[in-house]
C-alpha cells in the first residue's frame, strides 16, 4: 500500500511508479509558480504548499498507465497543467464564496485581499496555459474548452434554474462544468500523452467526467457533514451562500410534515449564524444525507462500468479504487 498518494494502491511496482513521478510533478509545480516578484511567488505557492490531495495529477499518471509511454516528459507536463489549472480556480472561488479556509490554511482572500487572491488565480492560469503550449495547439485547444466550462459551470451556480427548468437537472451540469470538466480532461491526458488507445482515451474522458461530478458532490455532501477540523473548510459554506447543493435538493422534496423547520429555513437567508446553525443541525440529521451518498456511489459504479474498456490488471483496479475513494471521502 502506497502511504503517500491519495489513494490506496495494492500492486507495490504500480505504486512505486506513481509515488516516483508524482515526486517529479510536485518539484516541477515548485518550479512553475516562481514569479520575478517575491511577493507573487510567495501568493501563488500559497495553497500550493497548504496540501491538497492532487488528485488531478493523479489521474493524469494513473490514466497514462494504460498507453505505452506513460512515463514520457509530456505525462508529466499535463499533470503540472491540471493542478495549475486546479489551483487558479481555488483562488478565485474563494473570493467567491468569501471563505477564510482552504485546506487546512487561512485562503488568499483572507491572508491578502480580494485583488491579491483574484491578480494569484490569473497569474496561475496563465502557468498552466504557458506550459499547455509544450503540449501542442490541439492541448491548448482542449484546456480552453475546459477553461470554458470551468467558468460557465461557476457561473451557472449563481444563476437559478431557467422557468420549467428542474432544479436537480441545473445543479447536475452545474457541478459537470465546474469540477467533472477538468477531471474529464485529466483523463484524457494521461490517455493521450500516455499513448493510450483511440477506444479507451475515450472511455477514460467519459470516466474522468463522471468521477469528477461524484467528487464535487461529495465535496457538496462533506460541506454540510464534515467540520473545519476534517475538510480545512468552512462548514455550510454553500447554505451559507445559498447555493442548494444535492443533500438540500433532496430533503426539499420531502412532504413529512416534520421536516417543516427545515424547509422553512431552507427558504430563507442564511446569512444569521443562528439560523444558519439550525439548519445546518437539521440537515445532518435528515436523511436526504444518506440518500445523497447513495446516488454518488451509484454515480461511482457508472464511472467504473467505463473501465471495462480496458484490460484487466493493476491500473483498472488502482482507477477503480479512485472512483470508490471519491465517492466516499471523508475529506
Ligand atoms: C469549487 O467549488 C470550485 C470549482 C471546482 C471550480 C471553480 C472555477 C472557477 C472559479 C472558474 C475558473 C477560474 C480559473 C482561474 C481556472 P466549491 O466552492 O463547491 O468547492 P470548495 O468546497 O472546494 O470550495
Ligand atoms: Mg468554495
Amino acid at each position: 500500500m502506497s502511504s503517500d498518494l491519495a489513494l490506496p494502491i495494492a500492486d507495490e511496482a504500480l505504486a512505486g511508479r506513481l509515488r516516483d513521478r508524482m515526486a517529479v510533478v510536485e518539484d516541477a509545480l515548485v518550479g512553475h509558480v516562481q514569479s520575478r516578484a517575491t511577493f507573487v511567488t510567495a501568493a501563488a505557492s500559497h495553497l500550493m504548499e497548504a496540501g491538497g490531495k492532487r488528485f488531478r495529477p493523479l489521474l493524469v499518471l494513473l490514466a497514462a498507465e494504460t498507453g505505452d509511454c506513460a512515463d514520457s516528459e509530456e505525462v508529466i507536463t499535463a499533470a503540472c497543467v491540471v493542478e495549475l489549472t486546479h489551483l487558479a480556480s481555488l483562488y478565485h472561488d474563494d473570493v467567491m464564496d468569501e471563505a477564510d479556509l482552504r485546506r487546512g490554511a487561512v485562503s488568499a482572500n483572507a491572508r491578502w485581499d480580494n485583488h491579491v487572491a483574484i491578480l494569484t488565480g490569473d497569474f496561475l492560469f496563465s502557468k498552466s496555459s504557458e506550459l499547455t503550449a509544450e503540449l501542442g495547439a490541439e492541448a491548448v485547444r482542449i484546456q480552453a474548452q475546459t477553461f470554458t466550462r470551468l467558468v460557465e459551470g461557476q457561473i451557472m451556480e449563481t444563476v437559478a434554474p431557467g422557468p420549467g427548468e428542474d432544479a436537480l437537472a441545473h445543479y447536475l451540469d452545474v457541478v459537470a462544468g465546474k469540477t467533472g470538466s477538468l477531471l474529464a480532461t485529466s483523463a484524457l491526458y494521461g490517455a493521450r500523452f500516455g499513448g493510450a488507445t483511440p477506444q479507451i482515451e475515450k472511455a477514460l474522458t467519459s470516466y474522468g467526467e463522471i468521477v469528477g461530478s461524484a467528487f464535487q458532490l461529495s465535496d457538496d455532501i462533506l460541506d454540510i457533514a464534515s467540520e473545519s477540523d476534517e475538510s480545512g473548510k468552512t462548514p455550510g459554506t454553500d447554505l451559507r451562500e445559498g447555493v442548494p447543493t444535492l443533500p438540500v435538493l433532496m430533503a426539499r422534496a420531502s412532504t413529512d410534515p416534520a421536516d417543516a423547520r427545515l424547509l422553512e429555513l431552507l427558504a430563507v437567508d442564511l446569512g444569521d449564524d443562528d439560523l444558519h446553525a439550525e439548519a445546518l443541525d437539521l440537515l445532518r440529521k435528515h436523511p436526504a444525507m444518506d440518500e445523497a451518498r447513495a446516488y454518488v456511489v451509484a454515480r461511482a459504479a457508472e464511472a467504473k462500468a467505463l473501465l471495462e474498456a480496458l484490460p484487466e490488471g493493476p491500473v483498472r483496479t488502482a482507477l477503480e479504487s479512485f472512483a470508490d475513494v471519491v465517492a466516499v471521502r471523508s475529506t
